[in-house]
């Protein structure tokens, strides 16, 4: 048996190449996020497990399946990773009484945990920028959060990532619903998987949302919660398609989205790509009013929404668009007796001007140092040698273009590197 230790199945090492890519995508997330004023809040990756069933649901897939648990036997205290930030967001905002002077814009980002079958676009430890409105009401939140979403996918140069949208009421027009829908789903017992006859009577919305196209065919001429929906929420889901429409939104209406998690109510939505096979949401959220009495907080309105990192990076890295990092300016290359202090020095002057430059390590042949400076996508190469050293030049042999390499003064070396 082999003695090597090996990450955790669904659980990935974000090498240097793709981290970098991460930075940059984080880097363009978080001036957007400061854009529309929403400000950091970082909770715990550790929570009390009732706050997860509490809030997102006792029949769901996340509660029933995927939470990674434990009981703290020290403190005799349930435990949980924490499988979505908004639970915690919410706690968090009733703990330091957030809202208690005015609605508040908030994000949060980092690794959340799933026990799901690992597969391309699904793993167990996943990434979330999360974007909570806490304290707003209106259809014109919904609105701005879904148009900001369309705004990012533009900057990063995404196209092909279509949107999906629905409403889900309040719980009381939910809960007339339910009946007729089991009624509905009494007759089609035949056709429904295990989950789907456990939840029929627990909770019957949840089998809308099943991922089994068998289940999905004996679903087709199911009752629509659309009908069983009142004036008010009628009303503000008009209000915002008729925002979506005014800022140029596309979407397409989905009477069978309700989401895997059950504080919803009003507004659903999510963000589809076509371009990552199975795993194409890329983006998921909704209003949650109850959320905050659930859990034991003053009743408070609030929506949201989460990006899933991994899934956003791939496609950004796949339309080979904006966040394709560029290697640094120069790479030094430097052989001969005095020339490390030389390629030192020379390197220290252009960063402290704001360039990006590698200095070859250690020794090695001339060749050797040209291939590392191919490979590490520079610009062009800085080569010192003892010449060089003596006239106080440079030779300079740029890598990336048809241009015969030339000494150059040390001195005007930045204004070079700076030319496109
Ligand atoms: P969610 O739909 O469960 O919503 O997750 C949001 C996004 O996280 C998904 O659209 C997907 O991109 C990504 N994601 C989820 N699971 C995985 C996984 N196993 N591997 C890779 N990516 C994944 C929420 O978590 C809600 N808290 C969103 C929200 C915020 N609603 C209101 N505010």
């Amino acid at each position: 048996m082999s003695n090597t230790l090996q990450a955790i199945r669904g659980m990935n090492d974000i090498l240097p190449d793709e981290a970098e890519r991460w930075l940059a995508f984080e880097a363009t997330v978080q001036q957007w996020l400061a854009r529309y004023g929403y400000r950091n809040i970082r909770m715990p990756l550790v929570e009390q497990t009732a706050l997860f069933r509490r809030a997102i649901g006792e029949v769901t897939d996340i509660v029933e399946k995927e939470m990674y648990s434990w009981k703290d036997e020290l403190n005799a205290e349930e435990l949980t990773l924490r499988p979505e930030g908004t639970a915690s967001c919410v706690r968090a905002a009733i703990e330091h009484s957030l809202v208690y002077d005015g609605p508040k814009h908030l994000w949060y980002a980092g690794p959340m945990y799933r026990h799901e079958r690992p597969q391309k676009g699904r793993y167990r430890q996943f990434h979330q920028y999360g974007v909570e409105a806490l304290g707003f009401a209106g259809p014109d939140v919904d609105a701005e959060l879904i148009v900001m979403c369309a705004a990012l996918w533009k900057e990063l140069g995404l196209t092909g990532i279509r949107l999906e949208l629905n409403t889900i009421g309040s719980s009381e027009e939910r809960a007339r619903f339910r009946e007729q829908l089991i009624k509905y789903l009494e007759g089609k017992v035949e056709s429904l998987d295990a989950d789907g006859k456990r939840r029929m009577y627990t909770n019957p919305l949840r089998v809308l949302d099943s991922k089994n196209p068998a289940v999905q065919d004996a679903l087709r001429d199911a009752p629509s919660l659309m009908e069983h929906l009142g004036e008010d929420s009628l009303r503000h889901f008009d209000a915002v398609k008729s925002l979506l429409g005014a800022a140029g939104v596309e979407y397409t209406l989905n009477p069978r989205l309700v989401r895997g998690l059950d504080y919803y109510n009003l507004t659903v939505f999510e963000w589809i790509s076509d371009a990552l096979g199975a795993q194409g949401t890329v983006c998921g959220g909704g209003r949650y009013d109850g959320l905050f009495a659930q859990i034991g907080g003053k009743p408070t309105p609030a929506a949201g929404f989460a990006m899933g990192c991994e899934r956003l990076i791939a496609l950004v890295q796949e339309s080979r668009r904006a966040t394709n990092v560029a290697g640094p300016a120069a790479y030094i290359v430097w052989q001969g007796e005095g020339t490390g202090a030389y390629a030192l020095t020379l390197a220290e002057e252009l960063r402290a001007q704001g360039l990006a430059v590698v200095q070859h390590a250690g020794s090695g042949s001339f060749k050797s140092q040209m291939k590392k400076a191919d490979a590490s996508g520079a610009q062009c190469a800085l080569i010192v040698g003892e010449d060089e050293l003596k006239s106080g030049e440079v030779t300079y042999k740029p890598m990336r273009r048809a241009e015969e390499q030339r000494r150059v003064p040390r001195a005007g070396l930045a204004a070079l590197l700076r030319q496109p």
